[in-house]
């Protein structure tokens, strides 16, 4: 079944889905796919506009996964704006929604789940032990019915970014991965769907995590290599605006390792809670 939302076209189904895809096929045209749960702010759109450059058709993922939420977590009350979210993607150049309700992802009968080992446990993992399993799980499954010739996704999750990428060699998909740069507010905050829980005070407070980054960053480019004076860093200028630390950490970009120094390159990866909102946030630092 596909629909017409705000000027978009956008397929419930995976059979509509499949459908569409063989069609562009047919004419040789190239896929990619943006995998969302809705809310769309600039970081998405950017996304969209990053699959243009790698393929002939857009395809958003517009899906809200309860696999990767936890009882107790924001399931029910995560931003669900699916008219708006069709009119700025099809601002942005995407040709096609995928929108499917939980019953066509998950089957009644539903037994199967992905789970990438030793990435998908550490830093988030830690105090979210469901959500790197419901991820890897929803975002296969996005690729098996899509098939999209390239996935983009942003670096924003920066632990998930490695999760799908190992994933994707694992198990042989096809699909060529593409990391995005995080997009920030004027004030640094990481733009994400859940700012908008953030009170007035709270949204003023949290752009602390950015500040604390970029002082760390600037700390390496001076010499200080020891994760230890490195992660103090970022731990004060957090604390100082009243930001509850749930974890700092210097990991390798690619394994996510603990890093006792920076040799060369190192990866400051950080989950905050303002209230009770929490925030991730990270950034390279080194070379
Ligand atoms: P969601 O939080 O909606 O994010 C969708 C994609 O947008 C992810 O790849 C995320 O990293 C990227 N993104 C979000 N904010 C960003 C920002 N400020 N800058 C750059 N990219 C940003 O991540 C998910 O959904 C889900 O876990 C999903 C992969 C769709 C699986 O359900």
């Amino acid at each position: 079944m596909i629909s017409v939302v705000a000027g978009l076209r956008v397929a419930h189904t995976v059979v509509a889905i499949r459908q569409q895809i063989a069609a562009w096929r047919a004419e040789g045209l190239t896929i990619a796919l943006v995998p969302t749960m809705g809310a769309l702010h600039e970081g998405h759109l950017g996304l969209l506009d990053l699959a243009a450059q790698h393929a002939d058709r857009v395809v958003v993922s517009i899906f809200v996964n309860p696999t990767q939420f936890a009882p107790g977590e924001d399931l029910e009350r995560y931003p669900r704006t699916l008219e708006r979210d069709c009119e700025l993607s099809a601002e942005r150049g995407a040709h096609l929604a995928f929108a499917p309700a939980a019953a066509e992802m998950y089957a009644a009968e539903d037994q199967t789940r992905v789970s990438v080992a030793r990435l998908g446990s550490g830093l988030c993992a830690m105090s979210r032990p469901h959500f790197f399993g419901g991820v890897a799980t929803v975002v296969c499954k996005l690729l098996n019915i899509v098939g999209a010739d390239v996935a983009i996704f942003g670096e924003k999750d920066y632990q998930q970014l490695q999760v799908i990428r190992r994933m994707v060699i694992d198990l042989h998909h096809p699909t060529r991965i593409v990391g995005a740069p995080i997009a920030r507010e004027a004030d640094g905050l990481a733009m994400s769907s859940r700012n908008a829980y953030l009170s007035a005070d709270e949204r003023q407070r949290a752009a602390a995590i950015h500040r604390g980054l970029l002082a760390a960053r600037a700390a390496v480019t001076t010499g200080v290599c020891a994760r230890e004076a490195i992660v103090t860093i970022v731990a004060a200028e957090i604390k100082a605006a009243g930001g509850r630390l749930d974890y700092v950490e210097l990991v390798d970009p690619h394994t996510l390792t603990s890093l006792d120094t920076v040799e060369s390159v190192g990866r400051l990866a950080v989950a905050v809670f303002f209230g009770a909102t929490r925030l991730i946030d990270n950034m390279v630092v080194g070379a």
